[in-house]
């Protein structure tokens, strides 16, 4: 590995077309990420930030532009992203706004199975999936059912199962809306503890910016520009 950024994404477009209508969601944004940082990107609702967790995660190709990882382009307009599937499963975790848990699965079952698909020994994937748990504050739950589960409880979970298979990259679409004030500040710190002792490079999509402290940057997009970039106490 070098000392370059784990993510680059350069001067990205990404277009939709909307019935007779052309939507630019995201219109030449770039920006690096380092491992052990954890971002905030803000804006309002329609200003294209899940658009970009979507082209940053290689779930969507770009229009124009492209996303680099630890310098090699990866995705770009003509890439086909099912070949990636392997690659983003190993390097890439996605906590999406809804928990999405297997709900016939319990919390440590729905961690473990991140593991075994990626051909983890199934004993070996329920230990770290138990050890992931505990360290989040859920060694108790571990057998719980979704909906024997706090919505905060079942966030955790999802996150836990972002972090199985140890990926060098976090997205994390709007992980606080669905908790109050202190658990939203409670799950940030967990970014900040995560990119800090794993080394993490984390991007975290928010409406809330009472943790504001806990990022390295905050990245602000309006209309699909990025607007405002600012450090930590900037
Ligand atoms: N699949 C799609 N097809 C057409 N338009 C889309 C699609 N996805 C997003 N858009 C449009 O692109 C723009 C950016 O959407 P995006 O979901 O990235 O916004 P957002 O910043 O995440 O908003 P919110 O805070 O409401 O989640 C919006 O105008 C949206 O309507
Ligand atoms: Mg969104």
């Amino acid at each position: 590995m070098n000392g370059g950024p784990v993510l680059a994404v350069r001067d990205a477009t990404r277009r939709y077309a909307s019935g007779d209508t052309v939507v630019t969601a995201l219109d030449g944004v770039s920006f690096e990420v380092h491992a052990g940082e954890l971002v905030a990107v803000v804006g309002p609702s329609g200003s294209g930030k899940s658009t970009l967790l979507l082209i940053a995660g290689l779930l969507e190709p770009p229009s124009a532009g492209d996303v680099r990882f630890h310098g090699a382009r990866v995705s770009d307009p003509g890439a086909d992203l099912d070949r990636l599937r392997d690659f983003r499963r190993r390097n890439i975790g996605f906590v999406f706004q809804k928990a999405n848990l297997i709900p016939f699965l319990t919390a440590g079952e729905n961690v473990a199975l991140a593991m075994e698909i990626d051909d983890v020994p199934p004993r070996d994937a329920r230990r770290h999936a138990e050890r992931l748990l505990d360290g989040l504050g859920l060694g108790s739950r571990v057998g719980n059912l979704p909906t024997r589960l706090s919505g905060g409880e079942q966030q955790r979970v999802a996150i836990a199962r972002a972090l199985a298979n140890d990926p060098a990259l976090l997205l994390v679409d709007e992980p606080t809306a669905a908790l109050d004030g202190r658990r939203g500040r409670q799950v940030i710190g967990l970014f900040r503890r995560i990119a800090d002792e794993r080394g993490a490079a984390i991007v975290v999509v928010t409406h809330d910016l009472r943790a504001a402290d806990h990022f390295d940057r905050t990245i602000e997009l309006i209309d699909g520009r990025i607007v405002d970039e600012r450090g930590r106490g900037g």
